[in-house]
Order: structure tokens, then sequence, then C-alpha cells
């Protein structure tokens, strides 16, 4: 016989079948502990989904070091050629919740945690190198915005371009969204990117500006909005069931890792703020330089506890890795612990997926809902004179340099800072079929606005990226507009 059925106490279990009666015919006993047990139990099965990016897909894997990085991180786990750490993954979407479909047009997460030996990192980016916004003030109201709407309860053309049409920054990612790569074929077929800009330090204190490019060794593969369709019609779990058999049959998805790197004092000098997740580094002024392998090969064996119970925060570094000054960054350094002790509670950093698994933490946080395995030995208290644990003079980061005085500013003074540039430069670099997809894709949804207003000032944005790209949407809004009038 397998194991005895028991009640939550451990006692055993006679009948799970039939629940105790007074009589034949009922009614039911509230001494029957297992219903009570089991109907309270199944009451409190679902937790807060996260409030972005509720829907997703993990995987634990490792990560490999193929070149040599330590002249510009003392990262442990960046060391040495060969030096191997395990990560776990979790991919998602962004709007939808929790029981939304995957093959959707829409941003994906890329949410990666490195279990270094001294301590976790978290790099949490998506598959964009960019994003809507540059301050973090405006991201309750952009996913607002995306969302359902409170009163019609569906997503509204009119509130995303709305939005948008306050945002002209945003026009580089839409530009991004909008075109062949918007809808991934799966998780496996699309890349990574830290997207913000980080700090990396060496040994001798020497700081870089870094970004992150993790290319997937796949190959990219997207859907277009009718292959999307299709897939959505049949499976709603294209992406979760692609990812969980694939590394079941043991071909294990990869990616390659390469950084951007900008010495500290180019930032200041630099034609844009390097600090503006809206815009990416061109290649030509900071090449990629190869880091190492990323690779997926074990499906966490339960989804809820390791998947659902996950929890990243770009606030989790380790020494030789810190934070930019980028503002954007700087919002998601406080918001993620915060979503998690709301979601998940205080001690979710317990959590199996959550805990640091090549070291310890140890520190005199204590109790709180659904403390475990806190010894009582020892002071609770820091510094003592019982050799508890004490702080190292290891610094995770170098100090970054300040200029200027407090207040709320738009946009630094960098010479070539507009919002359009770059959603140009990235129309022009695509062939006439994409540009033709792209145009079709954005057409399609920006003619459903019901506000005229809101429809051009969307369009002054796409003319101010490039007038070409600009002249032809307006063309094909007015067709779409005119035909739904007819
Ligand atoms: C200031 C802007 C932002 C804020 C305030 C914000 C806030 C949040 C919050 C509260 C969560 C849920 C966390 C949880 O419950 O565990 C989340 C999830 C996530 N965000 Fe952001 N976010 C911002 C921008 C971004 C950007 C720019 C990226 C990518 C470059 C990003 C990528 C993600 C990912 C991948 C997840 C899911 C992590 C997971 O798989 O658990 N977010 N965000």
């Amino acid at each position: 016989m397998s194991k005895i059925l028991t009640t939550e106490s451990g006692a055993p279990i006679a009948d799970n079948q039939n629940s105790a009666s007074a009589g034949e015919y009922g009614p039911l006993l509230i001494q029957d502990q297992q219903l009570l047990e089991k109907l309270a139990r199944f009451n409190r099965e679902r937790i807060p989904e996260r409030v972005v990016h509720a829907r997703g897909s993990g995987a634990y894997g490792y990560f490999e070091v193929t070149d040599e990085v330590s002249q510009f991180t003392r990262a442990n786990f960046l060391a040495s050629v060969g030096k191997r750490t395990e990560v776990f993954l979790r991919f998602s979407t962004v709007a939808g919740n929790l029981g939304s479909s995957d093959a959707v047009r829409d941003p994906r997460g890329f949410a990666l945690k490195f279990y270094t030996e001294e301590g976790n990192y978290d790099l949490v980016g998506n598959n964009t190198p960019v994003f809507f916004i540059k301050d973090p003030i405006k991201f309750p109201d952009f996913i607002h915005s995306q969302k359902r709407d409170p009163f019609t309860g569906v997503q509204e053309a009119d509130n995303v371009w709305d939005f948008w049409a306050h945002s002209p920054a945003s026009t580089h990612q839409i530009t991004w969204l909008f075109g062949d790569r918007g809808i991934p074929a799966s998780y496996r077929h699309m890349n990574g990117y830290g997207s913000h800009t980080y700090q990396w330090v060496n040994e001798a204190g020497e700081a870089f500006w870094v970004k992150y490019h993790f290319k997937t060794n796949q190959g990219i593969r997207s859907l277009d909005g009718d292959q999307s369709a299709e897939v959505l019609g049949a499976d709603a779990d294209s992406h979760q069931r692609d990812l969980h058999q694939a590394i079941e049959r043991g071909v294990f998805p990869s990616w390659t890792l390469y950084v951007q790197l900008m010495p500290v004092a180019e930032a200041a000098d630099y034609r844009f703020n390097p600090f503006d997740l809206t815009k990416v580094w061109p290649h030509s002024d900071y090449p990629l330089q190869k880091v190492g392998r990323l690779v997926l090969n074990k499906n966490p064996e339960n989804v809820f506890a390791d998947v659902e119970q996950s929890a990243f925060s770009p606030n989790n570094f380790v020494p030789g890795i810190g934070a930019s000054p980028d503002k954007m960054l700087q919002g998601r350094l406080f918001a993620y612990a915060d979503a998690q002790r709301y979601r998940l509670g205080v001690n979710h950093t317990l959590l199996a997926v959550n805990a640091p698994k090549a070291t310890e933490a140890n520190n005199y946080g204590r109790d709180g809902l659904s403390a475990v395995n806190k010894s009582g030995r020892g002071k609770n208290y820091e510094p003592n004179s019982y050799d508890g644990p004490a702080q190292t003079d290891n610094a995770l980061s170098a100090p970054v340099a300040l200029n200027g005085h407090t207040g709320t500013y738009t946009t630094p003074a960098h010479t070539k800072d507009d919002d359009f540039f770059q959603a140009g430069e990235l129309f022009r670099l695509m062939s006439a079929g994409e540009q033709e997809r792209l145009i079709n894709n954005i057409a399609g949804f920006l003619a459903q606005v019901t506000r005229d207003d809101i429809v051009e000032k969307n369009l002054a944005h796409f003319h101010a990226a490039d007038e070409n790209y600009g002249r032809r949407l307006e063309a094909a809004v007015a067709k779409l507009r005119a035909g739904d009038e007819g």
C-alpha cells in the first residue's frame, strides 16, 4: 500500500468519499473534520494574481560563462569561463489575467533568478529592449489604460490609445510591438532583454553601464495576426504547453547572453540619455560582447509552488552589479518586493523557489505571517557580542556621481533626446513587407478609437517618427474608419 491518506494534522482518514451524517439521509455533522478541512482548504487555494504579468510559465536551468568578463564585473557567478549557476526563469504576458491566453500581441516578461553563491540575483526583463514610458509615476495609469475598462469590462481601444496620445515616448515600443516580433510563436523563440541600463563594477572599483541581451538559440519565430487568431482559438495554453513539452522531451531551450558596456565617463556626453528606457544603444556605438549561455532543462514539479509563488525583484543584486539612475528602474526597485509582501506575504523569501540555494540568508528579520525555519537561538539584534551574523565591507556597487537640484523634470538635456527618432530608425530598418504589416496592425487597432482628437494626436507621433510612416498609417486608418461608417 502507498501512504495513508491523512488530515492536515496527520490523523488517518477512514472515508474520503462519504460525509459523516446524522443518520443515512443527513444532515451532516460538524464533527466531520475531513469534510470541514477539505472544503475550507479548497476555498483558500487562490492567492492574488500579479497585478501585471499574471499569466506565465517557468522552468529551472543553468547559466554558464563562456567568455571572460571579470575585467568588467566582480560578480562571482561571472568570474571565470565554465562557471555554472543554477537559475529559474519565468516568462509571462503582461496585460492579461491569470486565465487569459498565451498567443496574444503583448510584450513578454523574461524574469531570471540566478542562485549565486553571493545571494540571488534577479534580472527582471522583457522580450523587448525598450518600454512605453520613462517615469515610474506613469506606470499605474499606463496599466489601467491597457487592462479591462472598469465599466465595460473589456479592453477599450479608446483607453489604450488615449494613454499613448499623452505619452509620445511610447512610439518606439508601439512600433516594436505591432511589428513582426509582437506575437512570439513560443517563449522559446524570442529574445530576452534586461532593457534598463545597469551598473557593473570590477575588482578595482571601476564602473561600467551595462545592457543585457539574451538571444534565443532556437531562432526568432513569431505569429502574424491570422496565425495568432488560429492558435488562440485552438489552444489558450500554447506557450505553456510548448515550453513544458520541449523540456520533457529533452529539447532544452537555450539563449546566448551578450552585453553592451559603456564606460561611465561616456554617459554624460552621449547624444541621448543612456538611462532612458524608451531608447536602445545602437550596436554601432556599443557592440555586443558575449558572456555565456542560459539553458532551461527542468520543469518545476509543481506549477503553483514554483511559478505562481516565484518572486523576482529588480532590487536583488549581488556584489559587482547595481542599479543605474534610470528613473523607471528606480521605481521598480521599490515596487516588486512590496507587491510580493502583499501577494505572498512577508516570508515569501523562504519559499523554495525564492530562497537562496547556493548560500543562505542570515539576518535579524523576524517572525511575521507563516514564519518557518528561523532559529530562536542566537541574538535577535545586531551588532551583538555573541558571534551573530555581522556586516562585511563587500559593497554591492560603486557610487554614482550626482548633479542638479531636487525637482520634477521631464527629459534630461542631452543633445538628441526627442521621443521619436528611434521609432523612425526602427521603421526604416524594416523590410517593405514588415512595414506593410506594421501599418496594418496599428491601423486595425487605432481605427477602433471613437474620438478623432485621440486618433490625430497619435498619428502626429508617427509623423514625427518618420514622415512616410505617418502618411501611410494615416491613409490606412482613414480607409478603415471610412469603411466602418459606410
Ligand atoms: C515603473 C515601472 C514598473 C512597475 C512599477 C512595475 C511593477 C510590477 C509589479 C508590481 C509586478 C508584479 C510583481 C509580483 O507580484 O511578483 C511586475 C511584474 C513584472 N514586471 Fe514590472 N513594473 C514596471 C516596469 C517593468 C519593466 C520596464 C519591465 C521589463 C523591462 C517589467 C517586467 C516585469 C516582469 C517580467 C514581471 C513578472 C515577473 C515574474 O515573472 O514574476 N516591468 N511589475
